[in-house]
């Protein structure tokens, strides 16, 4: 694992783009997996700024998103289909047939589940997998578990989690209690994982992520067995390992 230190999370997001840019420029026709909640927001405006000052082509990159809540339109504004379009898709010159989402308008699981499966197979895999942390360990929803799930599944959302993505909803009972998301197995075939890390909220799970057991308990803790993971996080986030002094300062 390869942890790269930022002051804060303006920092962050620069320096996480900077990345994930880095492997557009590389791979022009990358498939990307891509993320939502709070984190990568300012990436994606770095990404956004990166492509209007025409540094940056997205004319043929695919994406493939982690997660997607059970229940909801793609239309809907609370859905990850529109904060992906909201915050990257109709900024970029990204062809809106190549963008991918579990589809959380499909009631029948099973289906929707085996369809981003074939889906994510016929693209012949992912290049780069953007992560952020969930704050009980979780990426994508994999929530913690007695074991690590393989493919696309419907999970229930735990209670923290619900907690926390309350944030963004008027109400919390409006909160999704399902969503279709990526399996552990399909983020751990990814080439390269890029996780971006902001806050104090964060500290103490990401020092278990990076140096505790790996566990289904703290599902990122499998990123340990990935050759290729880059975790860009701020100095809140990295204040329990530094506490710990698991790292060297930058
Ligand atoms: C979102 C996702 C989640 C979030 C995680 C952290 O697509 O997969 O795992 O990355 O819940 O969310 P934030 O960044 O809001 O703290």
């Amino acid at each position: 694992m390869k942890i790269i230190q930022a002051a804060d999370y303006e920092d962050l997001s620069l320096k996480a783009a900077q990345l994930l840019a880095a492997e557009i420029l590389l791979r022009p026709e990358a498939i990307l997996g891509l993320a939502t909640g709070s984190t990568p927001i300012g990436l994606y405006e770095q990404l956004v700024l990166m492509h209007q000052k025409g540094l940056l082509d997205f004319s043929q990159i695919k994406t493939v998103n982690l997660d997607e809540y059970r229940g909801l339109d793609p239309e809907d504004d609370q859905s990850y289909a529109w904060f992906m379009n909201h915050h990257l898709f109709q900024h970029v010159n990204l062809n809106r047939a190549n963008t991918h989402l579990p589809d959380g308008s499909n009631p029948d699981a099973e289906a929707e589940c085996t369809r981003y499966d074939h889906l994510i197979k016929s693209l012949g895999g992912i290049h780069v997998q953007l992560l952020g942390l969930g704050n009980n360990g979780h990426i994508g929803f994999n929530e913690p578990d007695e074991v690590f799930p393989k493919g696309t599944h419907c999970v229930e959302l735990e209670a923290s989690t619900i907690e926390a993505n309350a944030r963004f909803f008027a109400n919390p009972e409006d909160v999704p209690r399902q969503a279709y998301t990526m399996g552990i197995q399909t983020i751990m075939m990814a080439k390269r994982i890029l996780m971006v890390v902001s806050g104090k909220g964060k500290a103490d799970i990401l020092d278990q992520v990076c140096y505790g057991p790996i566990t289904p308990k703290v599902p990122a803790s499998i990123l340990q067995l990935h050759r290729h993971v880059c975790i860009v996080a701020d100095e809140e986030a990295l204040s329990t390992i530094h506490q710990h002094q698991r790292l060297n300062k930058s």
